[in-house]
């Protein structure tokens, strides 16, 4: 260790594994985005809370930034360390604490996997709701710490709301247990929802609790073919009335083009310009009935014209595929990625207008979209054509997201849905958000963060 400042850091915790190997810094500096080169001052993996608080303590005597590290599979550079700041990784504090079947919540360390969240709870004939494509790598302190969403909130809402308790190191290095679990808690500020969604800007979750609940009934999964856009709000108006939703998802004919490309199955022998899976309850014959009778409805208003239904968890799979696919069969191109939410109801005004200006203005541009519709939440992924330089294309994306900008502004939305601000969407900050928030929110990580070391330059 050369670094005096590191000398000093392995002399106060001397269990705690760090290192400046180059891979390490390469592998942990960054995440999906790819967009900054990694140059981190080093990587410490704490395995207790009191390591955490003393990695913290040590970062504001030596005024050295830190970046809380999950998955890193974040899209809009939250986890990237490319100013030489310490990268705190929760990979070792990855364990089940505990269960409480009364309660029913499970309390776990952070750097545990989404998915060991989903199987615990299923163990314990559970449900943890929260779910999305990324379930395998991402870690639930990552999750809270943007408030993830994904491709069942239309059903079960936000990481927030999943979230009964949580233990928190501020950037002071002070220990916070917040809520403790209790359902009802009339005493004062919830400092627990401050935390979830401020992109580790605060301080750093190092325990969680989570609310489980009941498993659903067995579902069935439909993929439905829809030629225009108002076609598929109407679908969505008559599949929220008519069955009980677990997913409702949209993807282009081009974000299709891309996942078959991946290797995915072609589902319809035609093309058609839009695409839904929809998730629903079917835990009998009649529930089974009333899909079919919804898909026999739509079809003949004329807003589906082609349909496939799952008959096994296989088939269920493949249907999913199509859409969870889209992310890894777009990543090789580099896309240029818009994560943006209106109401649902301003989802096709908002759409069409957006497209018609990229047609107008960049109409060599393959556009992308894909999402959580049932929610008013569109992903806008630009590629970049083979023939254009990187250089000039970056420029016109920043075009493309003023454009974004002024086109959400008119239509109240917001320019970061689910994936948080990050590096990514921080100069757009203003547009969603008013001068006299932004000074709350600054004068909060003051407060929580006086010496100003906790993810830095993120968010704010
Ligand atoms: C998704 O919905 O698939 C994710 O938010 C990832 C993405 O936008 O690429
Ligand atoms: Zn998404």
């Amino acid at each position: 260790m050369t670094d005096p400042r590191l000398s000093e850091l392995a002399h106060l915790l001397p269990e705690l594994k760090i290192s400046t190997d180059p891979g390490d810094l390469e592998h942990h500096g960054r995440d999906w985005t790819r967009r900054w080169t990694p140059e981190p001052l080093a990587i410490a993996w704490p395995s207790s809370i009191e390591e955490v608080q003393g990695v913290v303590r040590w970062a504001n005597a030596q005024g050295v930034a830190v970046v809380p590290s999950g998955g890193r599979t974040g899209l809009s550079g939250g986890a990237v360390a490319a100013n030489g700041e310490l990268v705190l990784s929760l990979d070792r504090m990855n364990r089940v604490l505990g269960f409480d079947p009364i309660d029913r919540t499970l309390t776990v360390q952070p750097g545990i996997a989404l998915e060991a969240v989903h199987n615990a709870a299923r163990e314990r004939g559970l449900l943890y709701p929260v779910d999305f494509a990324a379930r395998g790598s991402c870690q639930i302190g990552g999750n809270i710490a943007t408030n993830a969403g994904g491709i069942r909130v239309i059903r079960y809402g936000n990481t927030r709301q999943w979230i009964a308790g949580l233990k928190v190191v501020t950037g002071t290095g002070d220990v916070l247990d917040l809520n403790r679990g209790l359902v009802k808690n009339a005493s004062g500020y919830d400092l627990r929802h401050l935390v979830i969604g401020s992109e580790g800007t605060l301080g750093i979750v190092v325990e969680a609790t989570l609310s489980l609940t009941s498993p659903p009934p067995p579902s069935q999964v439909m993929l439905l073919a829809v030629p225009a856009m108002d076609a598929l709000m109407k679908v969505f108006a008559e599949a929220r009335h008519r069955l009980r939703l677990e997913a409702f998802e949209f993807f282009t004919d081009r974000a299709l083009h891309h996942v078959l490309a991946h290797g995915a199955q072609r589902p319809f022998d035609e093309t058609h310009p839009f695409y839904v899976v929809t998730e629903f309850d079917a835990a009998d014959e009649r529930a089974e009935a009333d899909a079919l009778a919804f898909f026999e409805f739509c079809l003949g208003e004329g807003w589906v014209v082609d349909g496939a239904i799952s008959s096994s968890e296989g088939q269920a799979a493949a249907l999913w595929r199509l859409r969870e696919g889209i992310t890894e069969s777009l990543a090789p191109h580099k896309p240029y990625k818009n994560d943006v939410s209106v109401r649902i109801s301003a989802v096709p005004a908002f759409m069409a207008e957006m497209q018609d200006l990229l047609s107008a203005e960049y109409p060599h541009f393959d556009v992308v979209w894909f999402g959580h519709i049932g929610d008013g939440n569109l992903h806008i992924n630009v590629l970049k054509p083979a023939d254009l330089d990187n250089a000039v294309f970056v420029g016109q994306c920043e075009h493309v997201t003023s454009m974004l900008v002024e086109t959400l502004a008119r239509h109240g939305g917001s320019i970061s849905a689910e994936h948080g601000i990050g590096l990514v969407k921080k100069p757009w900050l203003g547009s969603v958000r008013s001068e006299v928030e932004i000074a709350l929110m600054r004068g909060i990580k003051a407060v929580w963060d006086p010496n100003g070391i906790m993810n830095p330059g993120k968010l704010l």
